[in-house]
C-alpha cells in the first residue's frame, strides 16, 4: 500500500496520481516545445499540399509543385540521349570495319559498349568477359562464330540457336550416345582421340581406334584434324581451350548427349546503336580479328 506523500507548500500543483508514493507534477509544456509542435503542423500541412503525399488507390496526391523523382531521372534520361544522338547517329551510319580508325567514334563505341556489357552480357559472359562453362570466353581469339567485327555483330545482334530470329545462328551436334549413334566403347575411343589432340596423354590403342570414330562422325563438322568449323560454330578442338571441359567425363557427356548453348537475339531487344556499340566493346577486348 502506498503512502501519501508529505506535501510542503510551494511544491507545484500534481495531477492527483499516485504510483507507490511517486507523483505525477502537473507543469505546463514548455513554451518553446509547444510552439515547435504547432510549426511542424504547419509546415506538415504546407508540404502535403506543395508535394505529393497522400497515397490514394494508383497514385498519391500529385502536390503543387508537381514534384516527382521519377519524371526527374527520365529527363535527365533524356538530356543524356539528347546530348548522344549525334553520335549515335554516326556510329550507326558507319561501316562497321571503320568505327576503330575514328578515334572520337572508336571511344565513344568501347564505353557505350562497355555499359551495355555490364547490364546485358555480363550475367552469361562474366563482368570480365572472361565466360564460364557453356559461356565463352570473349577476351580470347578463339571464336566459335567468329571474330572479325561484322561475325561478333551477326552474332549479338541475332544470338544463338533460339527460337525468336529467324536469322540466328543455328548448328546441332548430335546426341551419340542418347540416339545410340555410337556404342558406349566408340564413344570412350573418340574422347581419347579428343583429348590427344590438345595433347593431353592417352591410352594409345583407344586412340588409335578414336581415330576412325571421328573421321567418320565428327570431321564433318570439326574438320579432318579437329580444328572446327565457324560456320557451323563447331568449336575447335586442338587447343586445349574449352567451352564445357576437357577432362575425360565431361567430354563423355558432351559426345553422349550433345550440347545447345543458346544465347538471345539482342536485335530484338536492344537499339542498333547499343549493338554496335557492344560489338566493337567486344572486338576491342583482345581476340577481335
Ligand atoms: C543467356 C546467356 C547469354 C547472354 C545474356 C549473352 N550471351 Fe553471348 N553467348 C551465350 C552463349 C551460350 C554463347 C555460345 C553459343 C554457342 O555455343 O555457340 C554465346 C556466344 C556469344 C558470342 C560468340 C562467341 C564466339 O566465340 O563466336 C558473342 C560475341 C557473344 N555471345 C556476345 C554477347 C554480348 C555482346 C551479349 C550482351 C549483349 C551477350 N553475348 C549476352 C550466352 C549469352
Ligand atoms: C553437326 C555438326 C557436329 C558433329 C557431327 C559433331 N559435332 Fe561436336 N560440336 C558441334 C557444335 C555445334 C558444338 C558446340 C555446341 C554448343 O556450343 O552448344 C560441338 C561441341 C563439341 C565439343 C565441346 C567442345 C568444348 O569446347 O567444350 C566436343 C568435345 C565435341 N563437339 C566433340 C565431337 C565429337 C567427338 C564428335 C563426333 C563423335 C562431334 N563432336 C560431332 C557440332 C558437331
Amino acid at each position: 500500500m502506498s503512502k501519501a506523500p508529505q506535501k510542503h507548500k510551494g511544491d507545484p500543483e500534481t495531477t492527483g496520481h499516485s504510483w507507490d508514493g511517486i507523483e505525477e507534477f502537473n507543469n505546463p509544456l514548455p513554451r518553446w516545445w509547444v510552439w515547435v509542435f504547432y510549426a511542424c503542423i504547419v509546415w506538415a500541412i504546407g508540404y502535403s499540399i506543395a508535394y505529393p503525399a497522400w497515397p490514394g488507390v494508383k497514385s498519391a496526391t500529385a502536390g503543387l509543385l508537381g514534384w516527382s523523382t521519377r519524371a526527374n531521372v527520365q529527363k535527365e534520361i533524356d538530356a543524356v540521349a539528347e546530348a548522344n544522338a549525334a553520335i549515335n547517329e554516326r556510329l550507326v551510319s558507319a561501316e562497321l570495319t571503320e568505327i576503330a580508325a575514328d578515334p572520337e567514334l572508336n571511344s565513344y563505341a568501347v564505353s557505350a559498349g562497355s555499359a551495355v556489357f555490364k547490364t546485358w552480357c555480363a550475367q552469361c559472359h562474366g563482368s570480365g568477359a572472361a565466360g564460364a562453362k557453356g559461356y565463352p570466353n570473349l577476351l580470347d581469339d578463339d571464336w566459335l562464330w567468329g571474330g572479325n567485327i561484322e561475325d561478333i555483330h551477326a552474332t549479338i545482334s541475332h544470338g544463338v540457336r533460339n527460337e525468336d530470329d529467324g536469322d540466328a545462328r543455328y548448328s546441332q551436334m548430335p546426341a551419340f550416345g542418347r540416339d545410340e549413334l555410337l556404342a558406349g566403347d566408340e564413344i570412350d575411343q573418340v574422347v581419347n582421340y579428343v583429348m590427344s589432340l590438345s595433347g593431353t596423354p592417352q591410352d594409345a590403342a583407344q586412340v588409335e581406334a578414336g581415330a576412325v570414330v571421328f573421321a567418320d562422325n565428327c570431321a564433318a563438322c570439326h574438320m579432318d584434324d579437329g580444328t572446327g568449323d565457324r560456320t557451323q560454330g563447331a568449336p575447335n578442338l586442338t587447343d586445349a581451350i574449352w567451352l564445357y571441359g576437357g577432362d575425360f567425363d565431361t567430354l563423355k557427356e558432351t559426345v553422349t548427349n550433345s550440347r545447345f548453348g543458346v544465347m538471345p537475339a539482342w536485335g530484338l531487344r536492344l537499339s542498333e546503336d547499343q549493338i554496335r556499340a557492344a560489338a566493337i566493346y567486344v572486338h576491342q577486348l583482345g581476340g577481335g580479328e
